[in-house]
């Protein structure tokens, strides 16, 4: 194992009913920002629910934070914050929605220019305005943890920033808020959080069993209720369970004292930046051919998934690892998430822009060894056309 320092403060309210309880996790005197996405949550009723939970605090409204939320709209929300002394904020959505109201919350009393914050990835950062959320949709893990991802549509980037100012306070996790996404949505959840667990698992043996075990049994899970939660949308415990998987995945609990990867990441950023796709559609393209790319360096671990994960017990160590591959994408097809570049009209013909832009932004030395390269992630997506 790894030496390592784990921290994670944010408190999570879990459970059916529990956005009344946003009346005690909400200081008695703060003066609130409410920010949320498109029509959901105020078709929903969502929206009603929380600012009768607030009461009489000053709330005011942010509405319009995009999937895939922008800088542009976010340095709206900025100027809000700012012209109207508000000083608690509280994300109501997904996770573009949270990962909008942590920039918002470091931007706001960021000195400079606020797109530095993502060219740094986060460091610069200095202080926070404190906030919670009320999670709409289980996929990123944003609710408990310290990262975002901000897109300037500007200049087609998509970037991520880490600080551990922007930790949430709180996330009230309440299932049936989960009743009403669509079908995509849910198998993007789905995808989204097994592709957390593999980027912090599917990396060599670090001789961490009890991280092995954890990742294995998030993905076990995945496995088993992913099928579920799309079959059967107001089973309580199925969508709890997605709920709190999903949290789990991306906590930073799997990943403490193990490498990490993350490649499938940057590279499945550059392709919504540049051609609008889903995160999670970005992913399920992506990692199949991730995968038996690196499969020299990452047989160990290939191996064991396909044993315990697949129960794949037949062949040379070579057969299990491609049948594994080939087992994770059909997965992701089996929930209704397509695994080629030509499932979403794309041809070999994008791959330069791709790379391009992996290279501008300096994504030129990915994985747990900083040896996937701009050549590499070509290779992987002229295999998944
Ligand atoms: O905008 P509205 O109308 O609210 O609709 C949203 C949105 O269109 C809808 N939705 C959310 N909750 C709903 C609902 N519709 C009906 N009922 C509900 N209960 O779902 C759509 C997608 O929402 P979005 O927040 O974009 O999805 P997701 O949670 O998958 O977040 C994706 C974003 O998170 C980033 C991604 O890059 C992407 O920008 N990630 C953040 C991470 C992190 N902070 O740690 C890690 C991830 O790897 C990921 O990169
Ligand atoms: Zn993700």
């Amino acid at each position: 194992m790894q030496d390592f320092s784990f921290y994670n403060p944010t408190r999570i309210e879990f459970g059916a009913g529990k956005i009344a309880t946003l009346a005690q996790l909400v200081p008695a005197n703060a003066r609130v920002l409410v920010l949320f996405g498109g029509e959901s949550a105020r078709r929903t009723g969502t929206l009603d629910e929380v600012t009768t939970a607030l009461g009489e605090r000053e709330v005011q409204l942010f509405g319009g934070i995009e999937p895939n939320p922008s800088f542009e709209t976010l340095m709206e929300a900025v100027a809000v914050v700012r012209n109207n002394d508000i000083d608690f904020l509280l994300a109501v959505g997904g996770g573009s929605v949270i990962d909008g109201t942590k920039f918002v919350a470091a931007a706001a009393l960021f000195d400079g220019d606020a797109w530095d914050i993502l060219l740094q990835g986060g460091q610069n950062i200095e202080r926070a305005l404190p906030f919670g959320s009320v999670l709409t949709l289980p996929a990123t893990g944003s609710e408990m943890n310290k990262g975002s991802v901000i897109t300037r549509k500007a200049l087609q980037a998509k970037l991520p920033f880490m600080s551990e100012w922007v930790y949430p306070r709180f996330s009230v996790l309440d299932p049936v808020k989960t009743y009403t996404l669509p079908a995509r949505q849910v198998a993007n959840g789905v995808v989204d959080a097994f592709v957390h667990v593999m980027e912090q698992y599917l990396t060599y043996p670090a001789q961490a069993p009890v991280q092995d075990r954890f990742a294995e049994g998030l993905l076990h899970t995945l496995i088993e209720i992913g099928p579920k939660a799309l079959a059967e949308p107001e089973d309580y415990q199925t969508r709890a369970s997605l709920m709190w998987t999903a949290t789990l995945a991306l906590n930073g609990l799997i990943g403490a004292g193990v490498p990490q990867d993350w490649a499938t990441h940057m590279l499945g950023h550059e392709l919504t930046a540049l051609h609008g796709l889903d995160h999670a559609q970005t992913l399920a393209i992506v990692l199949p051919e991730m995968l038996r790319q690196r499969k020299a360096t990452k047989l160990g671990k290939l191996v064991q998934y396909a044993e315990r994960v697949w129960n794949i017990r037949e062949g040379s160590d070579d057969e299990k690892a491609e049948s594994a591959i080939e087992r994770t994408r059909a997965f992701f097809e089996s929930v209704g998430v397509k695994t080629r570049l030509g499932d979403y009209s794309l041809n070999a013909e994008h791959i330069d822009g791709i790379i391009d832009s992996l290279q501008r932004h300096g994504m030129v030395a990915l994985g747990e060894h900083g040896d996937v390269t701009p050549e590499h992630c070509r290779q992987i997506l002229l295999a998944s056309l």
